[in-house]
């Protein structure tokens, strides 16, 4: 069956959304629903096409115990056409994804990251390019609270049952 396909997005694809796949990655294979979930991220602006995450995310995300492998890519139109969940990391992106020529056809599946935050529900994941190394662990608490979350979700909406040889969707 085709797989469902989740795209996490934030500015500019070197904090918040290449560290929300990898988490997001870690506890999909952890959960043994790789064979039914495909993950990806991209930043709305161009700034760092082709880049390396930055260096703060990459050390605490190792920290935390979860290893991020992503080149900076930048979102387009046909992204949209692509990914069934595009979850925004702010309300910023949230607007910028929406500006996109067919954001019209797709609204249903742009979603705010937060809105499956099980604290602060609906708020901004904060920018942390600009802060502490505080900010980053604060970020990396609310991508895992949330994409654990969004993961039960997923199971719930598309009939996902956990076996022990992986998962397999129904419906
Ligand atoms: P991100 O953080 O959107 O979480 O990747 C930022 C990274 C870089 C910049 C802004 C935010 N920047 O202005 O270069």
């Amino acid at each position: 069956m085709t797989k469902i396909k989740v795209l996490f997005v934030c500015l500019g694809n070197i904090c918040r959304s290449p560290l929300a796949e990898a988490i997001f990655k870690a506890k999909i294979e952890a959960k043994g629903l790789s064979s039914v979930i495909d993950v990806d991220s991209c930043g709305t602006s161009n700034y760092h096409i082709g880049g390396m995450p930055d260096s703060r995310t990459i050390a605490n995300a190792l920290a935390n115990g979860v290893t991020i492998d992503h080149r900076g890519r930048q979102l387009s139109a046909a992204d949209l056409d692509t990914f069934d969940y595009i979850l925004a990391m702010d309300a910023s992106n949230h607007t910028n994804i929406l500006r996109l020529p067919n954001a019209q056809q797709h609204t249903a599946k742009i979603r705010m990251m937060r809105a499956f935050d099980t604290e602060g529900t609906g708020g901004d994941v904060p920018d942390p390019y600009h802060g502490t190394e505080k900010g980053f662990q604060e970020v990396f608490d609310i991508l895992n609270r949330s994409t654990e979350q969004f993961i039960g979700y997923l199971e719930q909406e598309h009939g996902i049952t956990r076996v022990s040889a992986g998962a397999k969707a129904v419906g």
